[in-house]
């Protein structure tokens, strides 16, 4: 069978580019409360208060600099052409910045979504509480990212790729939300290799066949040096 190798990232792989992950001390859950900035119910209630979150999310994704860990992955995805699938639940643009490509399962700050005709149109900086849609007109404009209680994007691609990979990896994210905490299991279920790449153990670390503890800029050039020399890839 060809080699594929489908690796997903969390908060942790940003980190290091100065964005803050969710649930580390001094995330950004610490900072705000799920249900005030992170749900419909809490966008229908207070607009103005959820865009102006996502704006300061916006802008921060905005000025970061993709790091050696994306650059990394970016150039194992050019190496090996077409067998190295990238699933984010990040919804920073870094992946993209690195010149790799990346499914999206959160949604991306750098995109609207029209709640009233499904319209999906480039959002380079703020976004109001009633944000006109380009295509319809409605002031039903919102960031395109998944809420807690809204399914994530592109689960059936996943799912075939998840049954179709010899080796995944999940890297900085804590395995506390699903279903990407799950996506271990399917991938071991199909017969591949797993391996977790973080700065220390998390809840699902004991799902991994393999575990590199560490700072992903500098686990992740690493372990993407290793594949390229490996004769199976
Ligand atoms: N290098 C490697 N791993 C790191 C680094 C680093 N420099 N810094 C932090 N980490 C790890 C932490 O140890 C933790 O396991 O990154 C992980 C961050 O976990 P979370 O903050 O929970 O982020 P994530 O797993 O991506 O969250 C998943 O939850 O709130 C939702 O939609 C949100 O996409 C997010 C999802």
């Amino acid at each position: 069978m060809t080699e594929k190798i489908v690796i997903l990232t969390g908060a942790g792989l940003s980190a290091e580019s100065g964005l803050s992950t969710f649930r580390d001390a001094g995330g950004l859950w610490a900072q705000h409360r799920i249900e005030d900035v992170a749900t419909p119910e809490a966008f229908a209630r207070d607009p103005a208060r959820v865009q102006a979150f996502y704006n300061m999310r916006r802008a921060q994704a905005a000025e970061a600099h993709p790091n050696a860990a994306h650059l990394a992955l970016a150039r194992l995805q050019t190496t090996l052409k077409g067998r190295v699938i990238l699933i984010t639940q990040n919804v920073d643009w870094l992946h993209e910045k690195a010149g790799g490509i990346a499914l999206h399962m959160h949604g991306v700050l750098s995109q609207a979504l029209c709640a009233a005709c499904g319209h999906r149109w480039y959002v380079p900086d703020e976004m109001t509480p009633d944000e006109p849609c380009p295509a319809c007109g409605a002031p039903r404009g919102r960031p395109d990212v998944v809420w807690f209680g809204e399914m994530p994007y592109h689960l059936d691609l996943i799912d075939s790729h998840l049954s179709s990979c010899t080796l995944f990896a999940a890297i900085g994210t804590s395995g506390q939300v699903f279903p990407a905490a799950g996506f271990v299991r399917e991938a071991q279920l199909n017969g591949a290799e797993t391996v977790e790449l973080n700065l220390e153990r998390t809840e699902i670390s004991g799902q991994f066949q393999r575990n590199i503890f560490g700072p992903a800029t500098e686990t992740v050039p690493r372990w993407v040096d290793s594949l390229l020399e490996d004769s199976l890839y």
